[in-house]
């Protein structure tokens, strides 16, 4: 019998091919062979790693490799994440490696992207040069707008209902509660209060809106990590196999109602004939029309202003509504994560003596609603961003790209002349459990941030405030909470803001002692998601239940 002889060559010819490019390459020439493997298949194969991100376990899976392999891993045939400052996230983020689309298949609301998806740095720094100002320190901590807001919204909002749990001697469940709070104070500085949202007194439109907004989040793993296919079942009608109908009907709700705050502020703005109106300074849609006055002004240059007012509206009528979307959501849901677990830290037993010097120092504030003076409380401070550090609410991969020749990895570890195209990332996570910055980093400890001199319920650590001052540099240089760079968070100071804000108002009115903390992983109590947020992963809706008392009252 004839051998077939061209087939067969064609064949073997193709054979090697592939050998070469998916065996032989990545696993032995690429320059990203030297990185060490998180696992065997990791040079061949993405599967390992998405079967970890579709589980929302990717977070906890890199950290062991970094704790087994050290501050380089490689964790996909293209994909490496770093754990380190110098060669790691001050190359990655503070030289300005492109987003690549990760962010832009999920986060296009109304299919225009707001900054936080602009994969170029030229239309995102233009974007973030419009924003930045109404979220500066010293704008929000001057803002007589947002003080009367926090004093609403604390006194008419929170306080009827945290007495009503308190005289009802049943738990209560807080994190929904934060959710409706952080939501309720983020929407009404950008769109004002009357047009903001009311869900601390509306627990069933809330409670409906989180779940919705929650559930949705389960399935972004499949536009985010696998695009094509997911395109391609789209195409063939088949998408629902990955992503059920009533997500995307939950996610256009939630576009409508967030396009109804928009206009509600577009009006307020235009009968104001775009300037801030003197009269009712906390109905003022402030980032709304910060953003709105600004692009007009940009598009009236670019048009020679043939357009009317209301035109020129309609035109920026979506991308002013992505923007606030994207700002709304990663506004309420990172820092109601953050309070949840702050709560909860508070509230356990042997952290009674924290809630206690707490109580303290909030009792010495001449007023509750002056920014600044709330700003510089120290046992504050370090409890908030202790809980930022151990349980972060945005603890996950941050994905860039590389540029062309890319040198990555800490000294002694760096790989050089790594191809352009490399998706890579770091954590949070890891960051904040180094344990030569952060001894004992599994432990919530607020006093490593506090000085040796300044009052604290708990011995300090720190034999000297030399030592003292040499950890906090080191600390400050490992704390990622809000990213680094140019695409740092840029709502962080409003974070910082109205975190406290909630605390004072809590706990320096009510006790909390723990009632129930939801999925315990071993003793381990509250766990995370590990996924790129990490929310509290609950059970039947119920995440921390904690027992109120008003103070005075035992
Ligand atoms: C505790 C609360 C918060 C945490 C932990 C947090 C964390 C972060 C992090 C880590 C990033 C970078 C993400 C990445 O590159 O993948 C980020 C970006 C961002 N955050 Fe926050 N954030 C918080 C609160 C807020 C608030 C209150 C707002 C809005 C008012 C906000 C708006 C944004 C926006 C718009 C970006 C994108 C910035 C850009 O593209 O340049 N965040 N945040
Ligand atoms: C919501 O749906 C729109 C339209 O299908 C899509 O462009 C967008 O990415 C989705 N947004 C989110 C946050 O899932
Ligand atoms: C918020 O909702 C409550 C309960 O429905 C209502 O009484 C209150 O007037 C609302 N407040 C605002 C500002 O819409």
């Amino acid at each position: 019998m004839a051998i077939p002889i061209v087939p067969t060559v064609t064949a073997l010819l193709l054979l090697s091919l592939a050998l070469y490019r998916f065996i032989i390459f990545p696993a032995f020439i690429s320059p990203l062979a030297k990185i060490p493997a998180a696992h065997w298949s990791a040079p061949f194969s993405r599967l390992w790693i998405l079967y970890y991100r579709s589980r929302e376990e990717e977070t906890p899976t890199i950290h062991a490799a970094h704790q087994r392999l050290g501050p380089i891993v490689r964790v996909a045939p293209n994909d490496i994440s770093v754990n380190s400052v110098e060669g790691g996230i001050r190359n990655v983020y503070a030289g300005g490696y492109e987003k690549g689309d990760w962010y832009q298949n999920v986060f296009k609301n109304y299919d225009v992207m707001p900054m936080f998806a602009m994969p170029d740095h030229g239309p995102h720094s233009k974007r973030k040069r419009m924003l930045s100002n109404i979220y500066a320190k010293t704008t929000l901590q001057s803002s007589s707008a947002l003080s009367t807001i926090t004093k609403v919204l604390m006194e008419e909002r929170l306080m009827p209902r945290l007495r009503q749990v308190a005289q009802s001697g049943k738990p209560s469940e807080f994190y929904w509660l934060f959710a409706s709070l952080t939501s309720d104070i983020v929407s009404a500085y950008m769109f004002g209060l009357a047009q903001g949202t009311n869900y601390t007194q509306q627990s069933d439109v809330s409670a409906r809106f989180f779940a919705h907004y929650k559930a949705r989040q389960r399935y972004q793993f499949w536009p985010q990590d696998v695009p094509s296919l997911t395109r391609w079942l789209g195409k063939a009608g088949l998408k629902w196999l990955l992503v059920p109908k009533w997500v995307d009907e939950a996610n256009a709700s939630m576009q409508e109602n967030v396009l109804t705050m928009c206009d509600a502020a577009e009006r307020v703005v235009s009968e104001a004939g775009g300037e801030k109106d003197a009269g009712f300074p906390e109905d003022w849609p402030n980032v709304y029309a910060q953003l709105r006055n600004a692009l007009l002004k940009e598009q009236a240059t670019k048009t020679d202003m043939s357009g009317s007012v209301e035109e020129l509206v309609q035109e920026q009528r979506l991308a002013v509504a992505s923007e606030m979307l994207d700002h709304l959501f990663a506004g309420f849901d990172t820092s109601s994560i953050s309070l949840t677990f702050l709560a909860w830290e508070l509230s356990k037993p042997e952290n009674t003596v924290w809630q206690e010097a707490l109580r303290n120092e909030i009792s010495t504030l001449q007023d509750k609603y002056d920014a600044k003076a709330v700003d510089s409380l120290p046992l504050l401070q370090a409890i908030v961003q202790e809980t930022l550090r151990l349980h972060a609410a945005i603890p996950g991969n941050q994905p860039r790209i590389t540029p062309a020749a890319a040198t990555l990895g800490a000294p002694g570890h760096s790989i050089s002349d790594l191809p352009p195209g490399v998706r890579v990332q770091a954590q949070a996570w890891s960051l904040h459990r180094e344990p030569s910055v952060f001894p004992d980093p599994e432990s919530w400890k607020p006093e490593r941030w506090l000085s040796s001199s300044s009052p604290s319920p708990v011995p300090s650590p720190y034999a000297s405030e030399a030592a003292y001052e040499h950890a906090q540099k080191e600390m400050g240089r490992w704390f990622w909470a809000f990213g680094s760079g140019g695409r740092m968070c840029v709502g962080s100071n409003l974070a910082m803001y109205d975190m406290k804000a909630i605390v004072v108002a809590i706990w320096g009115s009510f006790r909390t002692t723990v009632a129930s903390d939801g999925v315990r992983r071993g003793d381990e109590g509250m766990v995370h998601r590990g996924g790129y947020v990490a929310e509290p992963v609950g059970k039947d809706g119920r995440f921390l239940e904690l027992n109120v008392e008003v103070l005075g009252d035992s």
